[in-house]
């Protein structure tokens, strides 16, 4: 084997892996060792800011096959019958920094990047159908009352419960959190959801309002070993202590051991019309569509199989945007996904760079780039020489598909601007949803495991009021499910004096 000299950055080899270049023996270092100060300089910036949410995650390439025929509701390249695509999968917790345990108990990040032959599509969701809050105006005080005390550097569940009971647009997603799905036992047996309604639009210009499922193939299996999906909430702070990367790692086994995880992806599709006098506001991500008014549609099977060859290139550079949609998809009037649609690539541009689109994760894979952005830091794609840099031009460089305007109107939605709560619909009550999951979705052994959760979450509520609102917003989900919390809560308290 030839010998492999170690080089600087710049492909120049260096004389000393383990020793600076010092006056005599035992001098001071000099500072003409550029290669010593590079080493140095380089290890200083080798982080780039975490993530504001979701920081703690991991995830894995693979592909997407159309496997059923759904063009009569998209014309979306990658959805018509056959088509493959490239995709990357990240998994993810939400309010842990990086390294923090990986079974903390947290909805989980399931965010996919489709490398189509139209462009890259985003699907940015979690692994429950259902969000804490439906106005993105709340996302940040949500998300303060779920992260760290600014004095103290600590969570603190009197702030998570203070804020979740004066919002009960959060009861449903905080059933889940609590139940099962709120500690995973791998990324691979949990569903994935986009959570948010989105549009679908065929051949013909005809639209429809879809909600996308990611059903997991691996997760019967588990709950014919396990008996239910999920870590307990003892499983789960073991697991924490023993191996903080118990999923990233459970993942990257099993694709280095060839068992690839599979999920087969469904929809639920809405007639367009019907959004206007749907029972329940079809746009609010607070609420599921029913299965029966709404079953499964198939459409493909999603497959990973190849780990990363480079953690930190291909995940913690990945930036996934909800803003990402191939023609043939497009947006809802959902007030969280509009704000989703700024936010994204705004943390993109500060987290890794205003260039981070160039890089090998986040550019298309599949089409080809045809935009007019130019320079700025870290360009490192030669803009191509033939093409003028600005549009209109008489040159034949790119110009735009007018028909994507279409596909981008949004018709029925007019009025006066205000802020205001969306008119009611006759089911849209907060609590519905939420109790209908407790009373009609799980068994009794999983209303038990819900119980034991939220006594043991707020039990650590410090401040009686909040404590007491705890009771009475389960008390609205469900009469005897709150009552139930109250007293596990009451007699322990009562018990340690
Ligand atoms: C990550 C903002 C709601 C799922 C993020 C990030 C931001 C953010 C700033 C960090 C992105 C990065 O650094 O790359 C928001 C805002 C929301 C919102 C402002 C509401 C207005 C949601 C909802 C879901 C969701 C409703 C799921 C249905 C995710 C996921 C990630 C993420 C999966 C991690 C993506 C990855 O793996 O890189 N969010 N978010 N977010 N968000 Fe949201």
């Amino acid at each position: 084997m030839t010998a492999r000299f170690t080089t600087n950055d710049f492909g120049i080899p260096v004389g000393s892996d383990q020793h600076s270049l010092t006056l005599g023996p035992n001098g001071p270092i000099l500072l003409q060792d550029h290669y010593l100060i590079e080493k140095l300089a380089h290890f200083d910036r080798e982080r780039v800011p975490e993530r504001v949410v979701h920081a703690k995650g991991g995830g894995a390439f693979g592909t997407f096959t159309a496997t059923e025929d759904v063009s009569a509701y998209t014309r979306a390249a990658l959805f018509q019958p056959g088509a493959q695509s490239e995709v990357l999968l990240r998994f993810s917790t939400v309010a842990g920094e990086q390294g923090s345990p990986d079974t903390w108990r947290d909805p989980r990040g399931f965010a996919v990047k489709f490398y189509t032959t139209e462009g890259n599509l985003d699907i940015v969701g979690n692994n429950t159908p259902v969000f804490f809050i439906r106005d993105a105006m709340q996302f940040p005080d949500f998300i303060h009352s779920q992260k760290r005390r600014s004095r103290t550097g600590l969570r603190d569940n009197t702030m998570q419960w203070d804020f979740w009971t004066q919002v009960p647009a959060s009861a449903h997603q905080v059933t889940y959190l609590m139940g099962d799905r709120g500690i995973p036992r791998s990324w691979r047996e949990q569903n994935g959801y986009g959570s948010h309604t989105f549009q679908w639009i065929n051949a013909s210009g005809e639209r429809f309002w879809v909600k996308y499922h990611f059903l997991s193939n691996q997760k019967d299996d588990f709950i014919a070993r396990h008996g239910h999906e999920g870590f307990s909430q003892a499983e789960g702070d073991q697991m924490a202590a023993v191996d903080a990367d118990f999923h990233r790692r459970d993942l990257f086994e099993a694709i280095e051991g060839a068992d690839f995880p599979s999920w087969d992806l469904k929809v639920q599709i809405m007639p367009y019309e019907e959004a206007a006098h749907y029972r329940i506001n079809p746009f609010d991500v607070t609420k599921v569509w029913p299965h029966g008014d709404f079953p499964l549609v198939p459409v493909g099977r999603l497959e990973l199989n190849r780990n990363p060859a480079d953690f930190f290139a291909e995940i913690e550079q990945a930036a996934f945007s909800p803003a990402n949609l191939v023609p043939g998809t497009g947006l809802s009037p959902d007030r969280m996904l509009m704000g989703r649609i700024f936010s994204y690539p705004d943390t993109h541009r500060h987290r890794i760079g205003p260039n981070y689109a160039q890089l090998p994760v986040n550019r298309p894979k599949a089409a080809l780039k045809r935009s007019y952005s130019r320079d700025g830091a870290m360009s490192f794609e030669n803009y191509p020489a033939e093409q003028p840099e600005y549009a209109p031009n008489g040159f034949g460089g790119p110009h735009a598909d007018p028909r994507l305007t279409t596909e981008e109107n949004l018709s029925g939605v007019s009025g006066d601007v205000l802020r205001s709560v969306e008119t009611p619909r006759p089911d849209d009550g907060d609590f519905n949803q939420a109790g209908d999951l407790v009373r009609t979705v799980l068994d009794d052994a999983a209303r038990d495991r819900l119980v034991g959760n939220i006594a043991g979450h707020v039990m650590q509520v410090t401040d009686d009021s909040v404590r007491s609102r705890a009771f009475g917003y389960w008390k609205s989900v469900d009469a005897e499910l709150g009552a139930r919390v109250e007293n596990v809560v009451t007699t322990a308290l009562a018990g340690r004096g």
